[in-house]
């Protein structure tokens, strides 16, 4: 008879620790705070421990085994995020990162990395240019080497092993004219909840792959 594969439980072989990983989040109106918790539990579900925890003060990478920094383009990378990468970068150059950064507008380039960094993209998220020989302003603007700018130059010597751009949530009841403004005049953002919980879910349960493999 073949032998059996133990079934996946989402736990470690026996003897083996869990890897800790923590998801650092930096949130405007509170729905970054709900992409964490779901890549929180699809990694509680792949056998690691995980903590979610608020930018800019987040918790010490040092504790971790990997750690995953999120926010929303809010005129660029959320700032508390940036904050964290910058004050942490020593300490999270020497832990395997992941990055994911929520947004109302990408322009889809094609591109699967930036600077030599893997990028993923929600499809549901990136949208063709016009002409992508010739991008207009606001689709330069959108490209995920732009959004990608700030925290690279944040944090220089951290190398994140994957950033996941996915579309976010705009609820205009929470938002000040000024903001209103902004995201549908500047953005041009379309309101409401666009999060892909599936393409979240899916790049969170790769993650402890990724950012922990096990040694054989
Ligand atoms: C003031 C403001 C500025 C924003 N700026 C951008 C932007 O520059 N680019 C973009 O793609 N989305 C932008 N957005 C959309 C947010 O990134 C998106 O709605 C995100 O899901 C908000 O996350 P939060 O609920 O955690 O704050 C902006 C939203 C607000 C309210």
């Amino acid at each position: 008879m073949e032998p059996t594969s133990e079934p996946d439980t989402g736990s470690p072989p026996a003897g083996e620790r869990r890897p800790r990983i923590l998801v650092v989040c930096a949130t405007r109106h509170g729905s970054t705070v709900e992409v964490a918790a779901a890549i929180a539990e699809e990694l509680r579900g792949a056998g690691a421990d995980a903590d979610v925890r608020p930018a800019p003060l987040g918790a010490d990478p040092a504790a971790y085994d990997a750690v995953i920094v999120g926010g929303p383009m809010i005129m660029g990378w959320h700032k508390d995020a940036l904050r964290y990468l910058a004050r942490n970068r020593e300490k999270l150059a020497a832990v395997p990162t992941a990055y994911f950064i929520t947004a109302a507008a990408l322009t889809g380039t094609g591109d699967d990395q930036v600077d030599g960094v893997p990028i993923v993209t929600d499809t549901w998220l990136a949208k063709a240019p016009r002409d992508p020989k010739k991008l207009r302003y606001k689709e330069r603007h959108a490209r995920p080497a732009h959004y990608l700018e700030k925290p690279l130059k944040a944090a220089p010597q951290v190398r994140p092993l994957s950033v996941a751009f996915f579309a976010g949530s705009l609820d205009l009841t929470t938002m000040s004219i000024f903001e209103k403004l902004f995201v549908m005049l500047v953005v041009g953002a379309t309101p409401g909840d666009g999060r892909h919980w599936d393409a979240i879910r899916e790049w969170a349960r790769g993650l402890p792959a990724l950012l922990t493999p096990r040694t054989p």
